[in-house]
């Protein structure tokens, strides 16, 4: 009899699992993100900001072998991301397949050739019924996308939020990272719906980076809002300022594992040489995602100095993990700290004006008591060697010296001068002195 009972509620049961199993319902019990993934932020290249969706497979490949040849993945960019636009058409039963006219080797092939590359391979889908450029969304097919992604062996989803009609972003975002935890491969997954629904505040547990702003453009200062004639403003680019501006008050809920994406790198899309240096300071200062968005089989040998600058690197992948922090504004000029390992500090002055700004550093007036890192600069206690991050011949100098005088003997705060161009950044590496 007990044996009859358990046939038949084994029975009635079965139905019920297998419907929830083939519509991809989320679990009750949410599943954990994958761990490990991005304990410094990311590092990489996208295709979106250069060439939208003109994307394909010779142009793919040898982006991945610039990649190699420039000494980019060597510096640590090795996530080669394509975003909207690589996308075919959903099969009779739901899967998604690649353009085979964009990639006619197809993706599983894709990732073969960068994996021996040492390169890992990104793609990008959309939380609603489709993507911005219009190509399919992933709503209603999150587990099987998953498993395809997991087929070609992808190892990084950019999910992004257009055509989304008022699904909730936490659960939409949740339900993906139980897909592809389900689906068995490490996938870093970047949350972008822009800061909208202020991810930094639920999505930790969720996702390895969340976007705080709209789209970034290859523009330094802010683009004057115009309107249409219906009045309401044009769309504009976030320029390198209003991005720094939006980001710089989140640095709490940054950490390994969790970052803050100010958006992707335009360095070397058009800005001047002073404004990369500036944009790509900034996005290390902030320990930001850095996912270079030029050309890189044809850029500039400033460009490519730009971006491979070892010291400025180690600033943004500090094993920390803390965003910096902004200790001043004045006048034009912000003057930011970041906390790093062993005790020492990145310190940067940025030259939002027109004009270059020569100052003399007083180290007294640049105190910082960092009270989320629980770190002092200490300065009249500390003595630490201050090295010039964008000028290798500039020499070192520290902050305490043997005072003259009254002081005469004394280790007393060093004053230094400084010039920081026009739309550029000076930026140091200060350890303390043992
Ligand atoms: C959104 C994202 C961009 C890019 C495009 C693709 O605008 O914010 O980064 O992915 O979609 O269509």
């Amino acid at each position: 009899m007990k044996f009859l009972k358990y046939l038949l509620a084994a029975f009635l049961l079965l139905p019920v699992a297998q419907v929830g199993h083939s519509q991809g319902r989320t679990p009750d019990r949410p599943l954990p993100k994958w761990e490990g993934l991005a304990d410094t932020p990311q590092m990489g290249w996208s295709s979106w900001n250069k060439f939208q969706t003109e994307i394909n497979e010779t142009l793919i490949k040898d982006i991945a072998d610039k990649m190699v040849e420039y000494g980019l993945v060597d510096a640590g960019y090795v996530y080669l991301n394509l975003d909207d636009g690589w996308h075919g058409e959903r099969d009779d039963q739901g899967f998604i397949h690649e353009d085979l006219e964009k990639f006619p080797s197809g993706m599983k092939a894709l990732a073969d050739y960068l994996h021996a590359r040492g390169l890992k391979l990104g793609i990008y889908s959309d939380a609603g019924t489709n993507t911005c450029a219009c190509y399919a969304g992933s709503l209603g097919h999150e587990y099987q996308d998953a498993y395809m992604y997991a087929q070609w062996e992808v190892d990084y989803l950019k999910y992004d939020w257009c055509y989304t009609n008022n699904i909730n972003p936490r659960g939409a975002y949740a339900l993906m990272r139980n897909a592809l935890r389900k689906a068995g491969r490490p996938i870093l997954f970047s949350i972008c719906e822009w800061g909208s629904n202020k991810p930094w505040e639920w999505a930790a547990d969720v996702g390895h980076s969340w976007r705080t702003t709209g789209d970034i453009g290859a523009v330094f200062a802010p683009v004057p809002i115009t309107y249409d004639e219906n009045g309401r403003p044009r769309w504009r680019p976030q320029s390198v300022l209003d991005i720094i501006e939006q980001n710089e008050p989140l640095r709490q809920y940054a950490g390994p594992g969790h970052w803050n994406d100010p958006d992707m790198l335009e360095v070397g899309n058009g800005m001047s040489v002073s404004e990369d240096r500036a944009h790509f300071t900034m996005w290390c200062m902030m320990a930001a995602p850095l996912i270079l968005g030029n050309d890189i089989t044809d850029m500039t040998p400033e460009t490519l100095a730009t971006i491979t600058n070892r010291e400025i690197i180690a600033v943004d992948q500090d094993p920390l993990g803390i965003q910096g922090l902004r200790l001043k504004k004045e006048g034009g000029l912000q003057y930011w700290f970041k906390p790093l390992v062993d005790g020492d500090w990145a310190f940067c002055i940025l030259n939002e004006g027109e004009a270059p700004e020569t100052l003399t550093l007083d180290w007294t007036a640049l105190e910082v008591n960092d009270e989320l890192s629980g770190r002092a600069t200490s300065f009249a206690e500390v003595n630490y060697t201050v090295k010039d991050i964008w000028n290798a011949s500039a020499k070192s100098f520290t902050t305490l010296v043997k005072g003259k005088g009254k002081q005469k003997g004394q280790m007393v705060p060093a004053t230094a001068e400084v010039t920081v161009g026009p739309h550029d950044v000076a930026a140091f590496r200060l350890t303390p002195v043992k």
